[in-house]
């Protein structure tokens, strides 16, 4: 099993440039499903979710030819609608298959899905969306089969914005006969991605980036080729890592306008952020100050993966400050994890109260879940001595070559 093992006291320096957005390629990955003719994407990040995702798609007769960061896909000899089990639990996203296999297929058989242990994850909101469009669907022994001859276009409301529901939804009605409203759908930027993907392959959807989407169905969908919007949870854990090590970096290739909720506490900590179009340059105090409050909510609200590694930054700022979590219900598990590295957090429920300005010391550590593993790296980056940083298996899933583009930055970081 690999470990990250990283020397803490270095700031981060230089130029960085951002990759595509995992929560942007997957859904794109499954729309391809959908088209009738060669898929291209460019800016497709290197990470172990995405070559997940391509395995899936290759088991349902997918063929995908790969050149570093650019793809072709091509759909014409799929066979297959049923997702191999031990595929889909590597991956929770691999759900939104079913949207896009009952629009290319009629059909559709996944197994539960898995992905990060943070909180309880249900799927009531894919699978109501999808039987209000006319699936038939039956879960049982861990399975869910959907059936649809043909799928009808109606109203639907989400109770909650949620983003896999929104996509798969999307997914299932853009072949579907007539009109297709989605109410109170997620407005992240990765569904407009995902809305610009489909329209240039010929979908006719409106209102992305907005709480309400509609979709008029179309028959087919033709060629096409697309840039994967860059990540801005990536994006952001750099800025963050920044301003842990009164560092002062370039992002380059990526959009600000994705991230008005890091940058204003950024700069409430004193950060001095700059931006254009396409870059944000970070330079940090020698001391940061302290945010009053995060909360995370819905985009356009503070996301909350960036919540484990703002935490991080919030030990190292002057005074107390406040996080709650809007999001998931089970998503603090770093906390037990940092306070072995001396961080005085306490939780109750939803809240976490954070001592600033704590001491990190070296320790070693557990990742349990994706942006929980960035936030360890983060204190490690802090923290007097070597840290060890373990199950680093889920940082990869979202993080391409951290350790190589940390220590370009000039960390000190090993994988062994
Ligand atoms: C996506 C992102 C993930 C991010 C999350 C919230 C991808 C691949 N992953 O996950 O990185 O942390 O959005 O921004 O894009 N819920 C239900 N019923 C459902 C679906 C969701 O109750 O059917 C609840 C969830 O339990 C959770 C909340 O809605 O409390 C948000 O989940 P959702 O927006 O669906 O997140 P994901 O799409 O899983």
């Amino acid at each position: 099993m690999e470990r990250f093992f990283v020397a803490g006291g270095y700031p981060l320096r230089g130029a960085l440039h951002i990759d595509g957005a995992k929560n942007a390629i997957l859904p794109i990955l499954g729309a391809s499903l959908l088209v009738n003719g060669p898929v291209i994407l460019h800016k497709v990040p290197d990470l172990s979710d995405v070559h997940t995702m391509c395995n899936i798609l290759q088991s349902l007769g997918v063929e995908i030819i790969a050149d570093k960061n650019s793809f072709i896909l091509d759909t014409s000899s799929l066979y297959s609608h049923a997702v191999p089990d031990n595929l889909m639990s590597e991956m929770r996203s691999s759900i939104f298959l079913m949207g896009a296999l009952l629009g290319c297929c009629g059909a559709a058989r996944v197994s539960y899905p898995g992905g990060c242990n943070i909180g309880s994850r249900p799927i009531d909101l894919h699978l109501m969306g999808l039987r209000a469009l006319g699936a038939e669907i039956e879960e049982k022994h861990g399975y869910i089969e959907a059936r649809a001859a043909r799928l009808v276009g109606t109203e639907i409301f989400l109770d909650f914005p949620s983003v896999g529901a929104t996509e798969n939804i999307m997914l299932a009605a853009v072949k579907a006969q007539g009109e297709t409203v989605i109410h109170n759908a997620a407005k992240e930027p990765e569904i407009v991605d995902l809305q610009v993907f489909l329209n240039a392959a010929g979908a006719n959807i409106k209102g992305a980036g907005t709480d309400t989407l509609v979709i008029e169905g179309v028959r087919t969908l033709h060629q096409v080729e697309h840039n994967v919007l860059p990540d801005r949870i990536v994006t952001g854990t750099y800025l963050l890592a920044t301003a842990i090590t009164s560092g002062e970096i370039d992002l380059v290739n990526t959009n600000p306008a994705h991230l008005v909720s890091l940058i204003f506490k950024g700069r409430q900590m004193g950060l001095d952020i700059r931006y254009g179009n396409d870059f944000i340059t970070v330079r940090a105090p020698q001391k940061l100050r302290q945010v009053s409050q995060i909360r995370t909510s819905p985009y356009p609200g503070f996301p909350t993966d960036l919540q484990s590694p703002m935490m991080v930054a919030m030990t190292q700022a002057e005074g107390t400050g406040m996080i709650i979590e809007g999001i998931f219900d089970g998503r603090f598990n770093h906390v037990k994890e940092l306070s072995k590295m001396g961080a005085q957090i306490k939780i109750n429920r939803r809240t976490a109260v954070v001592a600033g300005k704590t001491p990190l010391t070296s320790s070693v550590v557990k990742a349990t879940d994706l942006r929980a593993g960035a936030a360890l790296i983060l204190a490690g980056l802090a923290a007097d001595g070597t840290t060890v940083v373990e199950d680093i298996h889920h940082i990869d899933r979202g993080y391409a070559s951290i350790e190589k583009k940390l220590r370009e930055l000039g960390a000190h970081i090993e994988r062994k």
